[in-house]
């Protein structure tokens, strides 16, 4: 991430809207006992996410960014990862449910994302959901980017995405500035 974003993704503004969004997000799933987190960056939307899951795993590229998230949560419920969440070094079925909060877009192609949705389904037991939430393109978007990676996620062409990953689509739901989406990996015998 650029400067802007690191300091955006630690501000009292961005914390305000995380409030929101992390109870949004998840609403009307069941992540489960063993939750998979994706690019938790500073961890302010790990902070929330861990109240309400027992054990929680948050997957981080920037090693940086990992080590100081881990250092912070040392001894809590947290296990922090340094790794790509488009292969990840966890064994088939490890988590009940996956999240995601505005991370798709940092993921550098739609091929790279769809091996990320790939991996999610992999990783998650079957039944288990995988939800998450990122921006909506837009001036801000670009203007907050430049220098850093921006591969929008259409939120119109999402479910289909998410399927051809293997996925049910629960609902994709979008507002003004953000969609958010619930998907599940079928039972195993569906
Ligand atoms: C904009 S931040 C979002 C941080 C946090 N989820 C939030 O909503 O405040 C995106 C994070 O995803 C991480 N990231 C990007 N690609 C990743 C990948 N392939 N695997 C794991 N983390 C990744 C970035 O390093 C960054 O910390």
């Amino acid at each position: 991430m650029n400067r802007l974003h690191h300091w955006l993704c630690r501000s009292a503004r961005w914390r305000k809207t995380i409030e929101q969004r992390v109870p949004w997000v998840p609403s009307g799933s069941n992540l489960g006992q063993d939750v998979l987190e994706l690019g938790p960056g500073p961890g302010i939307t790990t902070d929330l996410v861990r109240l309400s899951a027992p054990r929680l795993t948050a997957i981080e590229l920037d090693p940086e960014l990992a080590d100081s998230l881990r250092a912070r949560l040392h001894g809590s419920n947290v296990e922090v990862v340094t790794g790509d969440a488009t292969s990840m070094p966890f064994p088939d079925g490890q988590f009940s449910g996956g999240v995601s909060f505005t991370m798709l877009h940092h993921v550098p192609s739609p091929e790279l994302q769809d091996k990320l949705l790939r991996e999610v389904r992999r990783v998650i037991q079957p039944g288990g959901a995988f939800v998450g939430s990122d921006s909506l393109q837009s001036l801000y978007m670009r203007l907050i980017h430049i220098g850093d990676t921006l591969v929008p996620i259409d939120p119109d062409r999402f479910g289909a995405r998410l399927e051809g990953a293997g996925f049910e689509v629960i609902e994709i739901e979008k507002k003004a500035d953000v969609f958010r989406f619930h998907a599940r990996k079928p039972d195993a015998r569906s």
